[in-house]
């Protein structure tokens, strides 16, 4: 055990002492999945992934480098890829972020060693930090070397183009440098030389990152003008190409009014030029007052109080309201909805001290607090399927909400893993209806009071097999769900939770197993149209119900 993991364990056992739930009664809830009621088909692409230069998610995160003692692919960590290959294959973002909109992509190409070495974006950031080699990049992870880390990973790849600082003739050069066919250009030769004669088929591009603030402090009006000239007249190479427009700071409304307003100034027919309209959700303690302080608002990832455990919740829960917010201004103007939602930045932000490394700027530890917001987000996801065509949580390895945590040889998944890995069968399901009745939690904010709704959860349906999720909030009470299939009746169902029974529950480098699935069990259902499951307090549950 390092001094961190034993600052961690200590910080956690003196949690425990003070703040550790009991398990007192079971609340009554209600669950009615209405299967006649289908919503959309949930993209997989929702269960995507964002890797950005900042700390350590690219270097030391996912690329080790082809020399490294750790196991790798041709430099790329193999632990990461192996256990993607059991998640939904989504999209994975990248290069950023705030970085994208300072980021060359010629920077990342061609023989490593003669890449240039450039100050990072988040440099300043770290000034306080000791030196190292973190705080310049190397360039040696480029765009070959991204594309072959989705295709191990089975998933595809998703660009964000730097709008503030470069001009639209280097989006489209890097259209050309990935897309056009072997052979055919200077571009596409300069490609091979890095490994990939084959073009590398890259359909998503993000046009610009956070406009309103680090990409560009544009107005929305601005921001849809230079959206137009960056997407106009793209050579498209046989892959169509969707692009995603960078959406509001939070629930501002009038970006997403002003942007759709001025984009289709010319015709309707802008329309066709835009794929997806990106929200991001961060989740901190908001009730300590969000200032222009980088920090204030934001709690400890490992030490909090039952208030903090909720108010995180809640923030997380908020995503709905983002959602049907901006999808009912888009509609205002692109009235068939043919542009979709992307919330491509997603997940908890706490304060730092947790971070596994002091290099792994925005690094944090992760709880079962942390595996409730995943489980509240995705479901969210699923219920407005109809809406939601893709999502990225931020960030994939040693940055805020990260499935993985490194340093050095050391690797581990977090609980946020693990409810990813547990949702999977959802992707690619029609998500139908569900209909949750359970008191709400009330709790102490620091000036007023808040609440969230006492149980959580969505359905799909996939091959007379129904995904049931389901997320008890509180954090000391067990729930007794009674789940009703209307339009169906239950053959067999079996059940699998994530539950720790402790609410500052977390893996570690040393015990990398506290919080993990428990083994799936048969659950009684029978003969009736309900049947009844004891969900734990403070846990994910998935139910796998085949139909009679
Ligand atoms: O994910 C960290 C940062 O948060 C991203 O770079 C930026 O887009 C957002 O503000």
């Amino acid at each position: 055990m390092d001094r961190r993991d034993f600052l961690r364990t200590t910080m956690l056992a003196g949690a425990a002492m003070t703040l550790a739930p009991r398990a007192t009664s079971a609340a009554d809830a209600r669950v009615d999945v209405l299967l006649d009621e289908p919503i959309a088909r949930i993209d997989p692409n929702v269960y995507g992934h964002f890797v950005e230069h900042l700390g350590g998610v690219v270097y030391d995160g996912i690329w080790v480098g082809e020399g490294s003692r750790i196991p790798n692919t041709g430099g790329i960590r193999q632990a990461i890829v192996d256990h993607m290959r059991h998640l939904p294959k989504g999209v994975i973002r990248w290069p950023g972020g705030c970085f994208a909109d300072s980021y060359d992509w010629r920077d990342g190409i061609g023989p490593r060693e003669a890449r240039p070495r450039r100050t990072n974006f988040w440099t300043p950031e770290m000034a306080a930090r000791p030196d190292g080699p973190w705080k310049y990049d190397p360039n040696h992870f480029g765009t070959n070397e991204f594309v072959r880390f989705v295709r191990l990973c089975g998933g595809e790849p998703y660009l964000a183009a730097n709008l503030r600082s470069l001009p639209a003739r280097d989006f489209y050069q890097w259209v050309e440098y990935a897309n056009s066919p072997a052979g055919s250009t200077t571009l596409a030769e300069m490609r091979a030389k890095g490994g990939s004669a084959e073009p590398l088929r890259v359909r998503f591009w993000g046009v610009g990152n956070e406009s309103w603030g680090c990409g560009g402090n544009l107005t929305a009006d601005e921001y849809a003008v230079e959206y137009r000239k960056f997407t106009a007249w793209l050579p498209t190479y046989g892959e169509p190409l969707s692009f995603i427009g960078s959406g509001p700071n939070g629930n501002d409304l009038s970006w997403t009014r002003r942007f759709f307003t001025t984009l289709t100034a010319k015709g309707e027919g802008a329309l066709n030029s835009i794929w997806g309209w990106a929200l991001h959700h961060y989740t901190w303690n908001a009730s300590r007052g969000a200032t222009t302080d980088w920090n204030a608002g934001k709690g400890d990832a490992l030490v909090y109080t039952t208030d903090e455990w909720y108010e995180i919740l809640a923030q997380a829960a908020f995503i709905e309201t983002l959602i049907t917010g901006h999808w009912a201004v888009m509609g205002e103007i692109d009235r068939r909805h043919r542009v979709k939602i992307v919330v491509d930045e997603w997940g908890t932000w706490h304060k730092p001290g947790t971070e596994i490394h002091p290099s792994h700027h925005l690094g944090q530890q992760s709880t079962i607090r942390d595996a409730l917001v995943a489980a509240l987000t995705l479901d969210t996801f699923h219920r407005h399927a109809d809406k939601v065509a893709m999502a990225n949580i931020a960030q994939l390895v040693n940055c805020l909400q990260s499935l993985f945590l490194t340093d050095g040889e050391r690797f581990l998944l977090t609980p946020t893993y693990h409810v990813f890995a547990l949702y999977a069968p959802h992707a690619g399901g029609e998500a139908v209806r569900t209909q949750l009745g359970a008191p709400r939690i009330g709790y102490d904010r620091v000036n007023d009071r808040g609440s969230v709704a006492g149980l959580a959860g969505s359905a799909s349906v996939r091959d007379r097999t129904v995904t049931l999720t389901l997320v008890n909030p509180h954090a000391t009470d067990a729930t007794d769900a009674t789940i009703t299939l209307r339009g169906g009746r239950a053959a067999s169902a079996r059940a699998v939770t994530i539950a720790a029974g402790e609410i500052h529950a977390h893996n570690t480098f040393d015990r990398p197993a506290v919080v993990a699935p428990s083994a799936e069990s048969a659950v009684p259902v029978g003969p009736g149209a309900s049947f009844t499951h004891r969900l734990p307090p403070a846990s994910v549950t998935r139910l796998t119900v085949a139909l009679g």
